[in-house]
């Protein structure tokens, strides 16, 4: 066999056998249906987070889909969402955080300042729901599916009272219109948007 026979048949398994490889990497399952180009870390260790583990569902609603991949909450100013997201608040966060997220056991969550200011994206908020921080504040996934957290988001964001250049979730055109949240604003059960009414 010449040289570069040799060369050419060292190339043809090298070709086959990347094939191979490749053929391989394709048949690995999926990292989970994140798909996510955001890894979302424990708010106290760091750790990565699956996202896989907790309460079942809403994990394939376009704005979950979204927010994995870009970690942009599209339910924010969204007035069906919020109207879901105020009565998954009341029923898990609003006993310790109090009713306005004014604080009480737990820190208000209606201001700019933040025990750890990754919360002031809605990347670190999720982290912290998912998660939990120290103390009382446990981790939210078994009480609330992703879908729902970006929920709750929106409308813990809805709260907020303080300046308008801290409100990081805002995008140009919203920052805009944003006004303090008064008390008593509520929205109806038939508020158009992407969020259908939660199940009672
Ligand atoms: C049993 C009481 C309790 C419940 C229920 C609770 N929290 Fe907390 N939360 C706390 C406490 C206490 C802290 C302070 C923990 C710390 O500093 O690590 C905290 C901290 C937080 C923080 C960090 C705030 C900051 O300044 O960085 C966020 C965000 C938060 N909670 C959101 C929520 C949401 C949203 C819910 C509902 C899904 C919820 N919590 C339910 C007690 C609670």
């Amino acid at each position: 066999m010449t040289v570069s026979k040799r060369i050419l048949s060292l190339s043809a398994v090298l070709a086959l056998g990347s094939a191979a490889l490749a053929g391989a990497v394709r048949a690995q399952p999926q990292a989970g249906p994140q798909e996510t180009g955001i890894v979302f870390r424990n708010t106290i260790t760091g750790e990565a987070m699956d996202l896989n583990e907790g309460k079942p569902g809403g994990r394939d609603t376009p704005a979950v889909k979204t927010f994995f991949q870009t970690g942009k909450n599209i339910y924010i100013d969204d007035k069906s969402c919020l109207r879901n997201g105020e009565s998954l608040f009341l029923t898990s966060c609003s006993g310790c955080h109090g009713h306005l997220a004014e604080g009480k056991v737990g820190p208000g969550l209606n201001d700019n300042y933040w025990t750890y200011p990754a919360n002031t994206e809605d990347v670190g908020l999720f982290s912290t729901l998912w998660g939990g921080a120290n103390g009382m504040m446990g981790p939210h996934n078994e009480d609330l599916n992703p879908d729902e957290m970006l929920q709750v988001i929106a409308w813990i964001r809805h709260l907020y009272t303080g300046p308008v250049k801290d409100a990081l979730w805002l995008n140009d055109a919203q920052k805009k219109t944003y006004t303090p949240f008064k008390e008593g604003e509520h929205f109806a059960k038939d508020t158009p948007g992407q969020c259908k009414p939660l199940a009672e």
